[in-house]
C-alpha cells in the first residue's frame, strides 16, 4: 500500500494519506491537517489515526474517506446500525451522546461567531434531547429497485441521489414503524408492484411516510404513488394492522410531480383516521399527514419552553407574530404569555390544523393566515392592533427569503426570536438582522436530532436603542 508523503500541493484524488483526526466539522466530517492543509474525512472521529483515501481535491481543502483505522480514538463507539457509513442519516452513531453535544455546542457557537459576530458570552449550554434513539415521529422513505429487480424501501445514498439504500430498520424511528416498512415491502412484492424510476419516469411506488404520535402511540401511513392502480387496499391495511396494531389511518395519494419529493397531488383512497393527535405540555395538537410537526416530540417541548422563556417577563401586553407557524404549535404554546398571536404558514392543511388546534385547546387569542410569508406579511401588518412586540420566526432549512425577512424587519418589533435548524442559513440571516438595527442577546442550542450532526438553535434579538 503506497502512502503519499508528498507536499499538500501534490495531494491528488485517489491518494492515500495517514492522518490524525483533530476535530469535527459542521456537516459531520472529521477534520485533519496534512502539513496545515485541511482535509475533511468522512467517518473520522476526533482522536483517530487513520489511513484515508482522497476523494476530492479543492484549492484550499480536500475530502477523504477512512480506508483503515490505524489507532481508534478512545471516544469511538461501535455504531449499532447495520447500514452505518452507507446511509447519510445518522453519521454520529460512532460517538457517545455527551461528545455529540459538546461538538454541537462548539460548532453552533463558532459558526455564528465567525460569520455573524455573535459573542460567546450569550451562548447557553446546549439542552440535550430527553430521548437519544427512536425519537423520530416522522420518517420519509423512498422506493427503489434491488439488483434482483424487486422493490425496496430506504433512503437516498449520500452523493448518489438516484440510488436507494435498503433500510428495513431505522434506529431513529419507533419499532412498530420498522414493522410497517417490512410489512409493506412484503406486500408490494407479493402483489408484483414496481418502484418508480426517477430517470425513466416508469413504475408505480414512490414514497412512504410514517407518522407517529407519542401521546396516543398511534401511527398514520401515507403511500405516494405514480398513476396506476393499488390492488387489494383492504388486504394491505389488514397486513399493516397486523404488523402495527396502533395503525389509525392509511392514505394512498398520487404524486405525479417530476421532483423526487414526497408530495401529494391528490388523495386517491383512505382508511381510518389519518389525523394524529400530539401533546406538547398542556396543549393537544392535531397533525394532518402533510403538516409540519417537530420530528422529536420530547425535545420539541424543551424547544418551545425556551421560546416561551425568551419572550421575556414583560411580554403580556404584546402581540406575537408566529412566522412559519406550521400547525400553530409555537403560537398556541406561548398564547398565555402574550395579548394576541397571529400565525402565517404556506401549507393550507397546516393552517386548518392551527385553527382547529386553537379551538380545541380553548385558546381564543390566535389568528392564523395561510400564504407565502413574503406575500402575506403585509396582511398580518394590516390586522388592527398596535404592531407586534414579539416575532418568532421558525423558517425551513433554507432560512428566510430576502423579501420575507425585509417584511418582518419592517415591522420594527422590539424583540425577535429566530428558531433555526440550520446554522449556515441562520448565520446568513443574522447578518441582515444586525444590519437592520438588532443585536443578539441569547443563543440557546437545543438538540432535536441525536446521532446526527444537525443543530437546532434559538436566538433572541433586541432592537438597538
Ligand atoms: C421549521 S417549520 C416550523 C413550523 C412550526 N413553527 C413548528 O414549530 O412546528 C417551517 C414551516 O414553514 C412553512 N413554510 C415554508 N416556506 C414558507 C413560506 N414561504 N411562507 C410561509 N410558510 C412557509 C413550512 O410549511 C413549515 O410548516
Amino acid at each position: 500500500m503506497k502512502i503519499d508523503r508528498k507536499r499538500p500541493s501534490q495531494i491528488q484524488k485517489g491518494g492515500l494519506l495517514e492522518l490524525e483526526i483533530e476535530d469535527l466539522a459542521y456537516g459531520g466530517k472529521g477534520i485533519a491537517r496534512f502539513e496545515g492543509f485541511v482535509i475533511f474525512v468522512r467517518n473520522g472521529v476526533p482522536g483517530d489515526r487513520v489511513l484515508a483515501r482522497v476523494t476530492k481535491r479543492q484549492k484550499n481543502h480536500a475530502e477523504a474517506e477512512v480506508e483503515e483505522i490505524l489507532k481508534p480514538s478512545p471516544d469511538r463507539l461501535e455504531p449499532p446500525c447495520p447500514v452505518f457509513g452507507c446511509c447519510g442519516g445518522c453519521t454520529w452513531q460512532n460517538l457517545p451522546y455527551d461528545i455529540q453535544l459538546t461538538h454541537k455546542q462548539k460548532q453552533a457557537a463558532s459558526l455564528l461567531q465567525h460569520i455573524a459576530g455573535v459573542t460567546p458570552d450569550i451562548v447557553r449550554p446546549i439542552i440535550p434531547s430527553p430521548v437519544e434513539w427512536r425519537y423520530r415521529n416522522k420518517m420519509d422513505y423512498t422506493f427503489g429497485t434491488s439488483n434482483a429487480g424487486e422493490p425496496i424501501l430506504g433512503f437516498h445514498v449520500p452523493g448518489r441521489f438516484w440510488e436507494i439504500l435498503e433500510t428495513p430498520t431505522c434506529l431513529l424511528q419507533s419499532e412498530p414503524a420498522d414493522r410497517i416498512v417490512q410489512s409493506i415491502i412484503r406486500w408490494v412484492r407479493e402483489q408484483g408492484l414496481s418502484a418508480y424510476n426517477q430517470k425513466t419516469r416508469q413504475g408505480f411506488l414512490r414514497h412512504l411516510l410514517i407518522r407517529h404520535s407519542v401521546e396516543t402511540d398511534s401511527f398514520v401511513v401515507l403511500l405516494l404513488t405514480h398513476e396506476g392502480e393499488l390492488p387489494d387496499r383492504e388486504g394491505l391495511v389488514a397486513a399493516l394492522k397486523e404488523a402495527c396494531p396502533g395503525l389509525q389511518g392509511f392514505v394512498w395519494g398520487l404524486n405525479a410531480g417530476l421532483a423526487d419529493v414526497a408530495r401529494q397531488d391528490r388523495e386517491l383512497w383512505s382508511w381510518g383516521n389519518p389525523v394524529l393527535t400530539e401533546r406538547l405540555g398542556k396543549y393537544l395538537f392535531r397533525v394532518s399527514p402533510l403538516s409540519f410537526f417537530q420530528v422529536n416530540t420530547h425535545a420539541a417541548l424543551k424547544l418551545y419552553e425556551v421560546v416561551c422563556d425568551l419572550l421575556g417577563n414583560d411580554s403580556a401586553d404584546n402581540r406575537l407574530l408566529d412566522a412559519y407557524c406550521g400547525t400553530g404549535s409555537i403560537g398556541i404554546f406561548c398564547s398565555e404569555r402574550v395579548k394576541e398571536v397571529v400565525g402565517i404558514e404556506i401549507v393550507r392543511e397546516a393552517i386548518f390544523d392551527a385553527r382547529e388546534n386553537a379551538a380545541r385547546n380553548g385558546v381564543a387569542n390566535c389568528t392564523f393566515l395561510a400564504g407565502n410569508m413574503s406575500e402575506t406579511i403585509h396582511l398580518a401588518a394590516s390586522i388592527p392592533g398596535s404592531g407586534f412586540g414579539r416575532i418568532v420566526m421558525d423558517p425551513p432549512r433554507g432560512g428566510m427569503d430576502k423579501r420575507a425577512l425585509r417584511g418582518l424587519l419592517a415591522l420594527q418589533a422590539p424583540v425577535l426570536i429566530y428558531v433555526s435548524c440550520n446554522p449556515s442559513t441562520l448565520a446568513r440571516d443574522i447578518v441582515s438582522i444586525v444590519e437592520a438595527g438588532y443585536h443578539p442577546t441569547v443563543m440557546q442550542p437545543v438538540d432535536l436530532f441525536p446521532q446526527t450532526y444537525h443543530i437546532e438553535t434559538v436566538l433572541r434579538f433586541e432592537k438597538n436603542v
